[in-house]
């Protein structure tokens, strides 16, 4: 039986689902993967506050170095986030020779080629399993048991927050301000929800997923971003008239040597299996050449589905003690720069208009359409109002440049009062 000591960078959420995590399984870990974990230090910033459990006063610190310089400690676990101060300590631990699990994903997506280059550099690990999806295995799934594939797409719901959102707005007809309010209450948003409502959340997740898949470095400003804070009830309401239900989704493609990745709200019909994923879950599609489609459902975030991640990635660590497992990037950072990255994808488009109420104005808007080579599947236009009417075009498969030009063209149209919004369709 091997007892392992592990530090913690970290005691919010994630650190304390990890820590309740070990204290409640680790006779079963024992019995089942013969190794004792032993939780010695955990360096938080505040060290007088308050903490939920008890650990015991030895165990806290404030001071990095006491774990950096601690050679019984060998796998350090970090949930500070973000780049700063976390990076330095990542980077200080892994030159001391211990491996390192993360559930930050801004860490990893924005420097996580660098990482493992130090982790490789001093036989160590680097693990961030819980840093996409929370509680869902997509990280190992891509890379030890999906490898006789070449990954063709991934698509996904990524984000908890925004589908809890989305959710919300869809099934009681909420306004996004109120169901925003409502998840920080929760605690399903974090107090500054800026980087879930943009869509900076999914980018940094997508960037990893994407990257491992294909090989190749994706960098987050290579990814097109859209957030979900233009979304009204209206569009959703004129989108399940449609048959469809809204999700922002995270979009990865290859085809031959173009990457296609994008992050923005997306109608998807009803049917769709990622249409059942509502409140805060998350589901992945990966699509491989050899093994065709395969759908993962889970808990995204909170501190058990996100411990459960981290405490299977220290177990990871502790069995594959100098032989790792690293993520075979093919490229360096200049040849990422320098990929193939289609901007221009084909998908169909939902157009909402506010226009004058009157004849011929339909007649004109279908004619920008059609002189973009875009081709319109159904209209439709309700609740006519004193002066203006809302109306609704759903596109058949068209570019996105060529829609952005019709759209120029159509706002240029003294009949069109407002392009309300444009969101895409996927099936
Ligand atoms: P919390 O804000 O709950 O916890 C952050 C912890 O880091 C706190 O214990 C804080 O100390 C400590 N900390 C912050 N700054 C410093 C510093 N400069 N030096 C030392 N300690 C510091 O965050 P979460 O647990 O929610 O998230 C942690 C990471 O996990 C993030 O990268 C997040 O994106 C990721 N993640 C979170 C999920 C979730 O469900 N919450 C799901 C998946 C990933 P103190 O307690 O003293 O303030
Ligand atoms: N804020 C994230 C979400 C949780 O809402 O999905 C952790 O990744």
């Amino acid at each position: 039986m091997e007892n392992v000591k592990v530090a913690f960078l970290g005691f919010g959420n994630v650190g304390t689902g990890a820590y309740k995590i070990i204290n409640q399984n680790n006779d079963e870990i024992k019995r089942s993967e013969a190794v004792r974990l032993e939780v010695s230090k955990i360096l938080v910033r505040d060290i007088n506050k308050k903490r939920a459990l008890d650990v015991g006063d030895s165990v806290l610190t404030d001071k990095i170095e006491e774990i950096v310089n601690d050679p019984e400690i060998s796998i350090v676990a970090e949930f500070i986030g973000g780049v700063d101060p976390a990076k330095d300590y990542v980077l200080s631990c892994l030159k001391s020779k211990k491996s390192v699990v993360t559930a930050n994903k801004e860490l990893i997506a924005k420097h996580g080629q660098e990482l493992q280059k130090v982790a490789m550099d001093n036989g160590v690990g680097l693990y961030y399993e819980a840093s996409v999806a929370g509680g869902i295995p997509v990280i190992k799934i891509l890379l030890e048991s999906l490898q006789a594939n070449r990954i063709k797409g991934i698509m996904g719901i990524i984000n908890g927050t925004t589908n809890y959102i989305l959710t919300k707005m869809s099934e009681e007809g909420r306004d996004f301000e109120d169901v925003l309010a409502e998840a920080q209450r929760l605690g399903i948003a974090e107090p500054d929800p800026t980087s879930d409502i943009e869509g900076f959340d999914a980018v940094y997740k997508l960037s990893i997923l994407s990257s491992i898949a294909f090989h190749k470095r994706v960098n987050v400003d290579c990814i097109y971003r859209e957030g979900i804070t233009k979304i009204t009830v209206d569009d959703i309401n004129y989108g399940k008239e449609l048959g469809f239900v809204l999700k922002l989704l995270a979009i990865a493609k290859k085809q031959d040597n173009t990457i296609e990745v994008r992050v923005h709200p997306t109608f998807i019909p009803q049917d769709h299996p990622l249409a059942a994923v509502r409140s805060s879950f998350n589901a992945i599609f990966l699509k491989g050449d050899a093994v065709g489609d395969i759908m993962l459902y889970g808990r995204g975030a909170g501190d058990l589905p996100t411990g459960s991640a981290v405490v299977s990635d220290i177990i990871s660590a502790c069995h594959r003690k100098s032989n790792h497992k690293y993520v075979n990037f093919f490229n360096d950072e200049q040849d990422s720069k320098d990929a193939n990255y289609n901007n221009d994808w084909e998908s169909e488009f939902f157009i909402r208009l506010t226009v004058k109420d009157k004849p011929g104005v339909l007649a004109k808007i279908a004619g920008s359409f059609g002189k973009y080579g875009v081709s319109i599947a159904s209209v439709i236009q309700k609740d006519r109002g004193k002066e203006s009417a809302p109306l609704i075009f759903v596109t058949h498969a068209a570019k996105e440049l060529s829609l952005k030009k019709a759209i120029s063209d159509i706002k240029n149209q003294d009949d069109v009062l407002k392009v309300e919004n444009i969101i895409c369709v996927e099936h």
